[in-house]
């Protein structure tokens, strides 16, 4: 064995003996509640896809009819000679959903975030995060050699303190004043409750900081027009980057911020993840303007409030079967267990009564926070949640002490 593969071995054994390894299960069957894996059925409440649009055929056929058109392959970045037509008809219809001046789609939520991120802030800005924002988030925070400051989650108290410091911590290498970014999630993604927007804009206000909010497990879902939780606390005009994912209840692929024109001119100069890397696929593009559409149409109204409807059978379920759950309305439900050992224990037994809700654990969520995280879709049928309620309540009856 080679050096490196010895010492790689070293660090995988260190983090089974932490039972923080991790592993891939292969699914063979696609994204919908009943999957199969590794040869067997489960109902499946582990998917970001909310609305059940992954396999929707109008979408795969937006898809098909996109790869007839298009082919596979962009061939280049945008900025070279693979900006086609899908791409600015997706950025099109997305400033049209979320009402902005304009839109930039990038390959990953993951990607969206490093890019611009790293394209606003540099040395002697400020950036201050909520302690549960993704790791795309950190990543991009940390990479943008801006000054971190993190605030205990949706603490507005310590959020204050952090913007009250940066008004004199603010100074560029050259004297310049720096420039302040709060970021936040919306949705947060493993805990399934809402950021306070309002609170959010008006400290930003106050304090002349920029407000960037992640609508990752909220686009789809939330505000009249399901353009998400800003649209719904009609805070949207207000908050200077919106970005998001479409690979969760728009069922594709890639990631976007909409915002005024200019913000997407800048970053199509300096988002190193736009600029050097090759564009998605078209067909990708013409499948996640399709999402778009039918998530605006009626029949997104109709599969959101389908959605709700899930999440309340569910809730009732688990509440039933004596999880605690915090009581926001969310299609994340985090089954708190507490040790690592435990909880994957849990997803286990689970797994073996036919149910695929994996255990969550560091660095995911911080240490001794492990828990299931189990997601409800618009595609679940009621017998699935009733099956579930009955392995929920035999799960906790099994669980020695509470959770
Ligand atoms: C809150 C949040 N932001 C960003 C991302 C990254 O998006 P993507 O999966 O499209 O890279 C995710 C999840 O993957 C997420 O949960």
């Amino acid at each position: 064995m080679n050096s490196l593969d010895a010492e790689l071995g070293r660090r995988l054994e260190d983090l089974d003996r932490q039972v923080l390894r991790r592993t891939l299960r292969s699914v063979e069957s696609p994204q919908q509640p009943l999957m199969t894996v590794g040869g067997r059925q489960l109902i499946n409440f582990s998917s970001n896809d909310y609305l059940g649009l992954a396999s929707h055929p109008r979408l795969r056929d937006a898809l098909i009819e996109g790869a007839h058109r298009f082919g596979t392959g962009a061939g280049a970045s945008r900025l070279i000679c693979g900006n086609l037509e899908p791409h600015r008809e997706l950025e099109t219809e997305l400033a049209r959903f979320k009402q902005t001046e304009a839109a930039l789609t990038f390959s990953t939520g993951y990607a969206t975030a490093l890019g611009t991120v790293c394209a606003l802030m540099s040395q002697g800005d400020i950036i201050i995060l909520d302690r549960l924002v993704h790791a795309s988030i950190i990543d991009a925070a940390r990479l943008s050699k801006a000054t971190l400051r993190i605030f205990a989650h949706n603490d507005m108290e310590q959020l204050e303190a952090h913007l009250s410091w940066s008004q004199t911590a603010r100074r560029k290498p050259d004297g310049a004043q720096g420039q302040v970014l709060v970021i936040t999630e919306s949705v947060f993604s493993m805990d399934g409750d809402l950021a306070p927007l309002r609170n959010l804009v008006e400290l930003k206000e106050r304090y002349d900081a920029w407000l960037m909010v992640d609508e990752a497990h909220a686009t789809g879902l939330y505000g009249t027009h399901r353009r998400g939780v800003a649209e719904a606390m009609e805070m949207s005009p207000l908050i200077d980057i919106q970005m998001g994912t479409l690979g969760k209840a728009l069922g594709v692929a890639g990631g976007y911020v909409a915002g005024s024109q200019v913000l997407v001119d800048w970053l199509v100069n300096r988002a190193r993840s736009f600029v050097f890397s090759t564009a998605p696929p078209p067909a990708v593009a013409c499948a996640a303007r399709a999402a778009v559409r039918l998530v605006a149409s009626e029949e997104g109204e109709r599969l959101r409030q389908l959605l709700w409807a899930r999440v309340n059978q569910v809730k009732e379920a688990v509440l039933a079967a004596g999880w605690p759950l915090p009581p926001v309305q969310s299609p994340i439900l985090p089954l708190f267990v507490g040790p690592e050992a435990a909880a994957l224990e849990v997803a286990a037994r689970l797994q073996a009564a036919g149910f695929l809700i994996p255990a969550i654990r560091y660095p995911t969520v911080p240490k001794g926070e492990a828990r299931l995280r189990l997601t409800v879709t618009a595609a679940h049928s009621p017998e699935q949640i009733s099956e579930l309620s009955v392995a929920l309540r035999h799960e906790r009856l099994s669980l020695s002490g509470p959770p």
